[in-house]
């Protein structure tokens, strides 16, 4: 099973976010995860299309786009053409997840779904066979640096049954509270992608501490 890295830019120096692609750059990170936050579904607000733009311009590696707002569905061919090459939203945002899923397919790149810590894992059963990534939050949406909720590893089991048994081909994914110490339990538990923020930009060497979540 491949293991990516997707660390989030949300905990990076935003006075130089050059520097902080550059790193991605130089690291053994696959993706670039960029946290999007409106102030209403979530208690926060990050940053939006310039920011993204910027991000396209200086990150060689895929843009892992999370939406945390409302009313995806009128944004995503903005966030397209700003350089996101996966987004995902969150399933609580919308009444028709499966409208969204098809606007982002439509855009020619890859979707994801998501949900919060309290919504059922089950809800997301009609849609693992329609999306290339689930993403299972491991912290309440909305602010870094928060800890990781260890009933997920329950949440990612559960997860993983529902796609064998639709026999669907999508990727599991989880954001929030990630660390070098619980990288490895969370690969060996079946998770392809972990984002994590903090723990990795917060730390003196970001390359090293990116290696390590991936060779524990
Ligand atoms: C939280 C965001 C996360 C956040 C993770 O709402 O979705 O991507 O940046 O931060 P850490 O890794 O610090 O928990
Ligand atoms: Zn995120």
């Amino acid at each position: 099973m491949k293991k990516i890295i997707s660390p989030s830019l949300l905990s990076a120096d935003f006075g130089n976010l050059q520097a902080a692609c550059e790193m991605i750059n130089a690291s053994e990170a696959e993706w670039l995860h960029f946290d999007v936050m409106d102030g209403t579904f979530v208690p926060n607000i990050s940053f939006g299309f310039p920011v993204l733009e910027a991000a396209k311009k200086y990150c060689k590696k895929p843009l892992d786009v999370h939406l945390m707002i409302v009313h995806p569905e009128k944004y995503v061919s903005r966030f397209a053409k700003a350089g996101a090459d996966i987004l995902t939203f969150h399933y609580e945002t919308t009444e028709n997840p499966l409208e969204v899923i098809e606007l982002i397919k439509a855009e020619g790149i890859k979707v994801g779904i998501t949900i919060n810590p309290d919504v059922p894992v089950s809800v997301l059963e009609p849609f693992v066979d329609k999306v290339d990534l689930v993403l299972l939050m491991t912290v309440f949406a909305g602010y870094g640096g928060q800890q990781f909720i260890e009933a997920s590893y329950e949440r990612i089991a559960e997860l993983k049954e529902i796609i064998k048994k639709k026999q669907a081909k999508c990727i599991i994914e989880v954001d929030g509270g990630v660390n070098v110490q619980n990288a490895a339990k969370l690969f060996e538990s079946g998770v392809n992608v972990l984002v994590a923020g903090s723990a990795v930009f917060n730390t003196p060497n970001p390359i090293e501490t990116i290696h390590s979540m991936l060779n524990t």
